[in-house]
């Protein structure tokens, strides 16, 4: 017979004291979620956007299980990704195995995992077995322990991850950090705390997440598969704060011998308040039964979702229309295909809820395999070109047409400098050939739009 999981779901209040926000059935055909009286009482964030204590009050918040969400979509984020580097994964089934658990490939598997690592994790929730392990876990004495830059831990990572060998030992790793929470995609990263390197040089030590005085980063971990990954992506987040965008503080590292960039986490506040984030990507889960993957919708509906999102949350829906095309423009004028409904969030409950700052913006389109220009799929009309349905979807996410003619001339002017500075990275060739053939052609596509554009309207 399937298990039945009963665990619960803690959060904390804004001093930062433990708050019980519910309790939590995870069946094989159904998630089922009862917020606390308590925390019904409080006016804390719910467990999701779409899952607001205000919706639901007492009753149980519930999903039914279907292909691809094995639990209500909002938890998925906090199973460890399916990928051979995914570093968590392989910590936790080794502590599996010792504690001389089951770990088959499945869902019981996974949760068992999210179990020993709900804590944490991206946003405001921290999920655990019970009650018991819960209060265990706020009252533990915090670690301040520093895994410094030449530590086995170093070694073992850069064993496995740089140099593509077996050697990695999930234990070292465990024995350093403990079981660290997860955070989603697909390039290895660790949830840890750095010294502020805003306050002085970041010697590359680094401790558990959540650590006092300390600053709370994605630490992510360049793989061999995408050499230059992490150079690429920091050159677009420089690129973005330049442009404006709201964009995480970052820092680029060799740490004895790996590269590593570190982001600092938006969903956390001054002293280590929690705040909710939640991918648009588990939003339109919850609310689209027959959505199971990024094919399931098209850059035409998103639009609609930000509106029906809006009904239930105080999200300035206009502005962000308006923001998430902006990042989609400047996504493909710097080589990015990559925008999927991971890489945009929201943050903060049902109150002043808003879109996360740019994460991610690396131009996935240096490699082959990615070189698609849009993530979301595109409904074109019969004939259209691509610079046209982008034209079109601008006037769909609320821009007048002198107001995106404004916006394509600024995105222009914001990216100018981008294939120079991009030349000038210390990283391989062929990323570059690339680049250098997909850059240019976007940017040649829009002037050309705007100038046939200019035309037409006379
Ligand atoms: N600075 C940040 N603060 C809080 N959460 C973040 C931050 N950066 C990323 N995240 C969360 O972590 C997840 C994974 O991060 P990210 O998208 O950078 O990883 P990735 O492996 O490059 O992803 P992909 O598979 O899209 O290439 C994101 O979907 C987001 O939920
Ligand atoms: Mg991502």
């Amino acid at each position: 017979m399937a298990r039945v999981f009963n665990n619960t779901i803690w959060s904390r209040r804004a001093d930062n004291t433990p708050i019980k926000m519910g309790d939590l059935t995870v069946t094989q055909d159904r998630t089922l979620f009862v917020y606390s009286d308590d925390y019904l009482n409080s006016g804390l964030p719910g467990m999701a956007l779409l899952a607001s204590p205000h919706a639901w009050g007492d009753q149980p918040v519930e999903f039914k299980t279907r292909e691809g969400f094995p639990v209500h979509p909002r938890l998925m984020s906090i199973i460890p990704g399916e990928g051979r580097r995914n570093i968590q994964r392989r910590v936790f089934a080794k502590m599996l195995e010792k504690m001389g658990k089951p770990t088959t490939p499945g869902f019981e598997t996974d949760w068992e995992m999210a179990l020993m690592a709900g804590a944490n994790a991206i946003g405001h929730l921290a999920l655990f077995r019970d009650d018991i392990q819960a209060m265990k876990w706020f009252e533990r004495p915090l670690s301040t322990d520093v895994v410094g830059s030449r530590s086995k831990f170093w070694k073992s990572l850069r064993e496995d991850i740089s140099l593509d060998q077996t050697a990695f030992d999930p234990d070292v790793i465990a024995q350093y950090i403990g079981p660290t929470p997860t955070a989603g995609g697909m390039i290895p990263k660790l949830l840890v705390s750095i010294m502020d390197p805003g306050q002085g040089q970041w010697d590359g030590g680094i401790t558990r997440p959540g650590t006092p005085d300390r600053l709370d980063v994605i630490l992510k971990i360049e793989p061999a598969e995408y050499r230059d990954v992490l150079t690429l992506e920091k050159l677009c987040l420089d690129l973005h704060e330049r442009a404006g965008f709201k964009v995480p503080r970052s820092w680029l590292r060799q740490i004895d011998g790996l590269k590593v960039l570190a982001v600092e986490r938006f969903d956390r506040g001054p002293q280590g308040a929690l705040l909710p984030q939640e991918t648009f990507r588990s939003v339109i889960a919850t609310g689209n039964r027959s959505f199971i993957s990024n094919d399931d919708v098209e850059m035409d509906t998103l639009p609609g979702y930000l509106e029906k999102l809006g009904q239930v949350c105080d999200l300035d829906v206009a502005a962000a229309k308006k923001e998430f095309y902006r990042r989609y423009l400047m996504a493909m004028l710097t080589g990015n295909g990559d925008m999927h409904l991971e890489n945009v969030s929201f943050l903060g409950g049902n109150h002043g809820t808003t879109l996360s700052p740019v994460y991610d913006p690396a131009p996935m389109r240096a490699w082959p395999q990615h070189d698609t220009r849009s993530a979301v799929p595109v409904d074109f009309r019969t004939g259209e070109t691509w610079p046209h349905a982008i034209q079109r979807l601008g006037i769909a996410y609320g821009y007048t047409p002198a107001g995106w003619r404004e916006l394509v001339e600024r995105a222009l002017a914001d990216t100018a400098s981008y294939l120079e500075e991009l030349m000038a990275l210390p990283i391989d060739q062929p990323r570059k050939d690339r680049l250098a053939v997909i850059v240019p052609d976007m940017r040649k596509e829009m002037q050309d739009l705007l100038v046939s554009g200019l035309k037409k309207t006379g």
